[in-house]
């Protein structure tokens, strides 16, 4: 069996400047071997080193279909992420994982789906959505709402225009504070809801973002009639080991790193500490 705690070596591949400060990176492991064994799910996680700093867990943000190569976005907040994007395409970092839950795909076959992303929320949801558009017939209505401080804050912004443009989905865009070139919603992302004629019934909600702006798109949601099994999340918790092994994660009696990071509203609301 092979070693849990031991990395295998990525090369980036790509890197895409997404704000100010956030990054996409591209990567694709350097031993042939693992790059062909490699498969995740989307909502999983990966550990990932800057060799020499330290370790951080970042959620998957591209198709589990095609694993070849696979993203990541990372903001800028401390020495992990720092490091992380002071990288050149070609530089080495460390993989562990995948690790977590993640969404349970099949599950969601036969509903209308609905996406509320906030900010950087977008990016794990991102791992759910692109599978389900390459299987767009095997799901009903399906809405994507996105929210952002301001249009310099919007991650994705040529996977947004393709998305307003997809006939077969329907796509929602706000922002808190517009600026001269924006012709779009102003507000936060729960002003969409009343615009969007949400459907209650047979429908999952994925919700991912700032924890205000979950409280929020919650409270909204739980009002409309939304079921909290229904709404569906991923929880951020310190990590250190991400494979149930050191407890940092843990809340009550689940590991966020493996009972999670996927979790539904009636699950969170079960948990002694609410995210
Ligand atoms: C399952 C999971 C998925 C994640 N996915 C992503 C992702 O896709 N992209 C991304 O940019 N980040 C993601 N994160 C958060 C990322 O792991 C942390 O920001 C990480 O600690 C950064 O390491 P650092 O050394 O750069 O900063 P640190 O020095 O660890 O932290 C810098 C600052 O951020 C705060 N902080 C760190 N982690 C958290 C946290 N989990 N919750 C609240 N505050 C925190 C610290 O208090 C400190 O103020 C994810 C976390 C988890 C658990
Ligand atoms: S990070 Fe170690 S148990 Fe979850």
């Amino acid at each position: 069996m092979s070693n849990i705690y031991l990395p295998n070596l990525a090369r980036i591949i790509k890197i895409q400047d997404e704000t100010y400060d956030t990054k996409t990176f591209e990567f694709e492991f350097a031993d042939p071997k693992v790059k062909q064994a490699f498969k995740f799910g989307p909502g999983q996680f990966l550990e990932i080193s800057a060799l020499g700093v330290g370790e951080a867990p970042f959620g998957l943000a591209s198709n589990p279909n095609r694993p070849e190569t696979f993203r990541v976005t990372l903001r800028a907040v401390g020495a992990v992420t720092w490091a992380l994007h002071q990288k050149r395409i070609g530089d080495l970092v460390g993989i562990r994982g995948p690790f977590g839950n993640g969404f349970p795909f099949d599950e969601y076959k036969g509903k209308n789906i609905i996406f509320v992303g906030g900010g950087i929320g977008l990016p794990p949801l991102r791992s759910l959505i692109e599978p389900m558009l390459d299987a767009r017939s095997a799901f009903k209505d399906f809405l994507i709402l996105y929210g952002a401080r301001t249009p310099a804050d919007q991650v994705y912004q040529d996977r947004l225009k393709e998305w307003e443009k997809m006939s077969e989905i329907r796509f929602g865009m706000t922002v808190d504070v517009g600026d001269a070139n924006w012709k779009g919603n102003v507000g936060v992302v729960t002003t969409l809801f009343p615009k969007c004629n949400l459907i209650v019934e047979n429908t999952v909600v994925f919700v991912c973002g700032p924890p205000i702006m979950i409280r929020f798109a919650i409270m909204e949601l739980s009002k409309l009639g939304f079921k909290p099994e229904n709404i569906v999340s991923t929880l951020e918790r310190y990590m250190k080991c991400g494979v149930g092994k050191c407890g940092h994660c843990a809340i009550g009696h689940k590991y966020v790193c493996v009972d999670g990071p996927v979790f539904n509203y009636k699950e969170i609301g079960k948990l002694p500490e609410k995210s």
